[in-house]
């Protein structure tokens, strides 16, 4: 399940509120626009995740992925992505997948917007 939400307006430091926790079930997806950043969030177990929305390689939607074994499958070409680090699956000739901090304080996903705008 797939959903996708406009990002709330909260801000502390870096730190931007995004989502009801409650609206992140496990393995669900939430797309949200952070900013100019369209992310992807996600919950593997108990943690939580924030990455860019599209693949590196030719810009698939990654909401419509799959996690397995802590990595999140592109729909496209199933190249795969760590989800601590977003380290790509050997033998792509594209970079690594953004990843951001997240975390749920209180009833809300909140998610680290300094790394976003970054080259990398
Ligand atoms: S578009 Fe994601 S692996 Fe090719």
């Amino acid at each position: 399940m797939v959903r996708c939400m406009s990002c709330m307006v909260s801000k502390h430091e870096n730190w931007v509120a995004v989502c009801p926790a409650a609206g992140l079930t496990a393995k669900a997806f939430v797309c949200a626009r952070v900013e100019t950043v369209d992310i992807l969030l996600m919950r593997d177990g108990d943690r939580i995740f924030a990455c860019e929305r599209f693949c590196p390689h030719e810009q698939a939607d990654l909401s419509q992925g799959r996690i397995s074994d802590g990595r999140l499958f592109c729909p496209r070409h199933l190249a795969s992505f760590g989800l601590l680090d977003g380290n790509m699956s050997a033998g792509w000739p594209s970079r690594d997948l953004r990843v951001y901090p997240a975390r749920i304080e209180g009833d809300t996903i909140w998610v680290d917007t300094a790394a976003m705008g970054r080259a990398g």
